[in-house]
């Protein structure tokens, strides 16, 4: 177990990590152990962190490749490793409740896996939280490992060898219009149901807002067995909410939990988070 010294924040997973400083050099084995805790806890938090940008790029990097920001290579070609959240501009002012950008990230409202529609998926997001809204803005998370883990044995072998397509332009739609360059760039997936850590070995299943259909099963049966599973996950007694507070760096693992933003109101709060991926080492047609 970890050096690190750590408490759990919720009985399925979640932990809180105090006494290190990610601003620092995390070396080998202080990555190893922050590896060794994700696998086991998914959820990380690491309050009162002075974070910025080179400061997250380095430590992204010490926990894999950084995975390119989606929007921005879509959309124009280029690589940029961060994304942010809130509804704060790069050069400081605040967009309102009306603003596109705003409804925008509304879809981030539906639960999810970060980058599950890509044919490589990221293992983990991190976050950095630079200003957080004084109510509301919450991230919610529950993990599909805890809910395999209660499923019934005949449901496990059911859904043992299915694919699933997931697909950005399918599930964002509903909630905004998708650029057109962004979503030619990301054409539907197919991955397997059921995953598992490579570490570990822990099994879960991996659904989302972004989760389309089975492969091979008829629309009705298909979205019928998708919403039980998303139900199974998603129930209020499992949710870990983080309220976010300024300072804080959270890792999650998107391989295993799903997660859900909670509404703010923009006109009246500031809300600005920097945000990194590590890509994923499975891609979508490989066994998980
Ligand atoms: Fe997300």
């Amino acid at each position: 177990m970890s050096k690190l010294h750590h408490e759990p924040l919720h009985a399925d997973f979640g932990a809180r990590v105090d006494g290190v400083d990610l601003s620092a050099d995390v070396t080998g084995s202080l990555a190893e152990d922050i590896l060794g805790l994700i696998d086991t806890y998914s959820f990380l938090c690491f309050p009162a962190q002075s974070m910025n940008d080179e400061a997250l790029l380095a430590f992204t990097r010490a926990l894999g490749e950084p995975e390119p920001e989606h929007v921005t290579l879509g959309r124009t070609g280029k690589t940029v490793y961060f994304g942010t959240v809130g509804n704060v501009s790069d050069d400081g002012t605040k967009k309102g409740n009306a603003h596109p950008n705003t409804k925008y990230q509304t879809g981030n409202q539906l639960w999810h896996a970060d980058s599950s529609f890509r044919e490589r998926p990221c293992s983990v997001t991190i976050t950095h939280a630079h200003e957080v809204p004084g109510e509301g803005g919450a991230t919610e998370f529950v993990s599909t490992r805890a809910a395999y883990a209660r499923l019934p044995k005949d449901m496990r072998e059911t859904i043992e060898p299915l694919k699933v397509i997931h697909d950005y332009v399918f599930s964002r739609s509903q909630v905004a219009p998708v650029d057109p360059a962004h979503a030619a760039s990301l054409p539907p997936v197919a991955h397997r149901l059921v995953r598992k850590n490579p570490g570990t070995g822990a099994r879960n299943y991996y659904v989302g807002s972004h989760t389309r259909s089975v492969v091979g099963w008829g629309g009705v049966e298909s979205r019928t067995l998708i919403d039980d599973l998303m139900a199974r996950a998603t129930r209020r007694e499992d949710i870990l909410a983080h309220q976010w507070r300024a300072g804080d760096t959270v890792i999650w693992d998107n391989r295993c939990l799903l997660h859900r933003g909670t509404p703010y109101d923009a006109n009246r709060w500031r809300r600005r988070m920097r945000q990194t991926r590590v890509a994923g080492i499975e891609t979508g047609s490989l066994p998980g």
